[in-house]
């Protein structure tokens, strides 16, 4: 039994009493939000949502960011589908912006909280084989991941999706530069039936991001009731969720499986997020 991420160990101390974040969210978000929300509150913050802002009146980024800093918050979490937006706001801001995703881009602080959940179960990542599955070229998160991923010595990446949804360019570039050792794949039946793989991170295909032909290989990274039978008995199965009602990349009916991982890392967002808030305010040193 996994211990409960809140309790004890001091890092939600109140060390945030009398700071204010500001939260913009442009997408749905379910996890991102309230993890965000109760890592402040639990560490004796306080959270101001910004809901229909005037962007709705064309204002631009800019001006936004700059409205949000002469009030003075001391930090700022935006979740943004305009990929350009962030650095828009960078220029002017006084205040601290966190990312919590921007859309196709990157999603960084679910990167940290997945690594931070396969640590606490593998102890280790070094030398080990991730396969990251699904929509590849537009889901935020499995960019971050990858690239975080390739952080650790000897680990080996194996992508899989269909060829209509590869991990972009510029993902496979960074991973190059690092001299990451990467796969890619379509055969997800195979890759799950792989027992070296260590974690098996699932996602979802990005219905939203994409018009007409865009949702060409959809549907082709699901893990079945058939396949889990013979999934490795060490494999961790790994999802940012949401994952879709009805079309899941992994069954409900697998939840309470050992191998399971998604719902741990929700909750290890408060924590990973508290940590994320302390270091970025400055009360918390990185080791
Ligand atoms: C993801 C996101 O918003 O990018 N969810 C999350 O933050 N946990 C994944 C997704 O939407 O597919």
């Amino acid at each position: 039994m996994l211990r409960d991420p809140l309790d004890g160990e001091g890092i939600l101390s109140g060390q945030l009493v009398g700071r204010r974040m500001v939260e913009l969210f442009e997408e749905p978000s379910s996890r991102t939000v309230l993890s965000f929300s109760t890592a402040m509150i639990l560490l004796g913050g306080s959270v101001i949502p910004m809901e229909n802002t005037s962007r709705k009146k064309k204002e631009s980024w800019a001006d936004t960011a700059m409205t949000i800093s002469m009030n003075h918050p001391h930090v700022l979490v935006v979740r943004i589908t305009d990929e350009t937006a962030l650095e828009k706001m960078m220029a002017v801001s006084t205040v601290p912006i966190i990312s919590g995703g921007a859309g196709r881009d990157q999603h960084v602080t679910q990167a940290l909280l997945d690594v931070f959940t396969f640590l606490e179960r593998m102890g280790s990542l070094d030398g080990k084989h991730i396969a990251l599955c699904g929509d590849l070229k537009n889901g935020r998160t499995v960019h971050s991941l990858a690239i975080l991923l390739g952080l650790f010595p000897g680990i080996k990446l194996t992508l899989v999706s269909h060829q209509a949804l590869q991990m972009p360019e510029w993902v496979m570039q960074e991973l190059s530069r690092r001299s990451v050792s990467v796969v890619v794949a379509d055969d997800f039946q195979s890759v799950a039936q792989d027992s070296s793989v260590g974690v098996l991170y699932l996602t979802r295909d990005q219905a939203e991001r994409v018009d007409g032909n865009g949702s060409e290989g959809f549907g082709s990274c699901r893990l079945t009731d058939e396949l889990i039978l013979s999934l490795g008995a060490n494999t961790l199965v790994a999802h940012p969720l949401p994952r879709v009602e009805g079309e899941e990349e992994v069954p409900p009916s697998f939840d309470k499986d050992a191998r399971a991982t998604y719902w741990r890392q929700v909750e290890n967002g408060p924590p990973v997020r508290a940590a994320l808030l302390e270091w970025v305010l400055g009360v918390l040193k990185a080791a």
